[in-house]
């Protein structure tokens, strides 16, 4: 038996899928995505993103290819199994909500987990804690704000407590303080071993925290590699309708006035200490210069 261990988490292997009206949303996708990975998935709008991690719980069923976790091909599995391992969060809350009250529907999400009625309670009231989300309790989730109803699907995905979190668009329509709330949460999962894949076409924050980015155009991946070296591509950038980020633009500007940056440095408390650095260093040859 192969050991699981060396086996990657994710392989998605030459998979193509085409929607029932004829449009081919995904063309040979390979990619393998290992235990613990944190990875930014980006590209222009109708790249196939959503497509392809629909593919990862069973959702919808490749057309050609297969998807393999630990190595075990889903084909056979069904949704509910598979969304046990694997859970993903929409970019529209609304489409995976359902119950009436906001506690019934983390409640809902608990079933089929084999938890007594007690843990089942007990659950509920931490996750809403957690989420800040106690005082809506018995509110209908139709009644919360765009921000408050992608927290609460996020809630309800968390609460199952699944290996892998896929979440399409997490930070758009979210707040500087939602956004810095849902950044503690994916840190908190990754050091509990979770792997975590989000949809974003946030450059800002895929280049501040997310460490590899795979990049999509066309239903193909063009490119896949640490966010470091696809940021500083500008060819690989322009061709998927993305921008650089605002540091690679500031970096431009230093070098107009005589700072030449390394090309690593992408993230700002590496630019922050790097000029720190650089005005130290500056600062001590001119008054060596000076005696
Ligand atoms: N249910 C569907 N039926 C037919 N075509 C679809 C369906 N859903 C998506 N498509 C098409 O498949 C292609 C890929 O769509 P997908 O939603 O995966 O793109 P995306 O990269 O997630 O885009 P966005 O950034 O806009 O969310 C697009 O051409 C889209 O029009
Ligand atoms: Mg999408």
């Amino acid at each position: 038996m192969k050991d699981k261990n060396l086996l990657p988490l994710i392989m998605v292997h030459d998979v193509d899928y085409v929607y029932s009206n004829g449009t081919v949303a995904l063309k040979q996708v390979s990619l393998n995505i290992n235990l613990g990975e944190f990875i930014a998935i980006m590209g222009q709008n109708g790249a196939g993103k959503t497509t392809l991690i629909r593919t990862f719980n069973g959702l919808i069923r490749p057309t050609k290819g297969s998807i393999f976790i630990e190595g075990e091909n889903i084909d056979s599995k069904t949704i509910a199994t598979i969304s046990k391992r694997v859970g993903i969060i929409f970019q529209n809350p609304m489409h995976q909500l359902f119950s009436n009250t906001i506690e019934d529907e983390i409640k809902f999400s608990l079933k089929n987990l084999d938890l007594d009625k007690e843990e089942i309670q007990i659950k509920v009231d931490q996750i809403l804690q957690e989420f800040d989300l106690e005082k809506y309790r018995k509110r209908s989730p139709l009644t919360l704000s765009g921000g408050e109803s992608k927290k609460l699907a996020i809630a309800s995905i968390i609460c199952r407590d699944p290996d892998i979190l896929v979440f399409d668009e997490p930070t758009l329509g979210q707040d500087a303080k939602e956004i810095n709330f849902l950044l503690g949460l994916i840190k908190n999962e990754l050091e509990r071993g979770k792997t975590i894949i989000i949809v974003t076409h946030n450059i800002e924050f895929t280049v501040e925290h997310v460490p590899r980015t795979i990049l999509m155009g066309g239903g193909h991946i063009i490119a896949d590699g640490p966010t470091q070296n696809i940021f500083t591509n500008e060819f690989l950038i322009s061709k998927s309708s993305l921008i650089m980020p605002q540091i690679y633009l500031f970096k431009q500007e230093l070098q107009k006035i005589g700072i030449t940056v390394p090309k690593e440095v992408i993230r700002e408390n590496e630019l922050v200490n790097f000029l720190d650095n650089y005005f130290v260093s500056k600062s001590t040859n001119l008054s060596e210069g000076n005696q």
